[in-house]
């Protein structure tokens, strides 16, 4: 990419979430719990075209790294998507986000009799599906807003 085709400015430290699948950059972010209120410098760039991807959104996020948990729940809505660690400019490391088979205590089950619900002592625990996630305790199954699903 040339200067003149420049969208969203590079980052001095944080992370740049990339290759995140067309018009998930929203979603991204309420993963990520920011909504602005927090001051976090955030740049958005939503249906950029890729070579590999067609279009694709990304989101740098300054001065935060995410944590295991943010890139299991980040996988279900952006499995292709690339995790850059900025460091003083440069990238200093990249991960592509693996599907983890299972996501231990970290989305709620929406099932409210549930036994992982609240004042329950199980841990929530999903298996991770195609197309969403099946809680392993009484198979309701979580196919989006994932982000309304997260525990606290
Ligand atoms: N980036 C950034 N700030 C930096 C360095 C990189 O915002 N200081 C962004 C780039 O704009 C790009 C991503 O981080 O979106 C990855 O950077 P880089 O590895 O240099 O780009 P590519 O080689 O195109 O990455 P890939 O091979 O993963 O497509
Ligand atoms: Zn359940």
């Amino acid at each position: 990419m040339t200067d003149r085709e420049l969208r969203v400015s590079k980052i001095e430290n944080g992370t740049v979430i990339d290759h995140v699948a067309g018009g998930q950059a929203l979603n991204v972010l309420a993963i990520l719990g920011i909504d602005g209120s927090e001051g976090t410098v955030v740049s958005v760039g939503v249906n950029v075209p890729s070579d590999r991807l067609g279009r694709k959104d990304v989101v740098k996020v300054e001065g935060r790294e995410l944590s295991q948990s943010e890139v299991d729940v980040l996988s279900l809505i952006a499995p292709e998507a690339t995790i850059n660690i900025i460091r003083n400019y440069e990238v200093a490391e990249k991960h592509r986000v693996e599907r983890p088979e299972r996501v231990v205590g970290v989305l709620q089950c929406s099932n409210p009799n549930c036994i992982t619900g609240e004042n329950e002592p199980a841990d929530t625990e999903f298996e991770v599906l195609k197309d969403g996630v099946r809680c392993v305790y009484c198979d309701t199954i979580i196919r989006k807003d994932f982000a309304d699903h997260i525990l606290a």
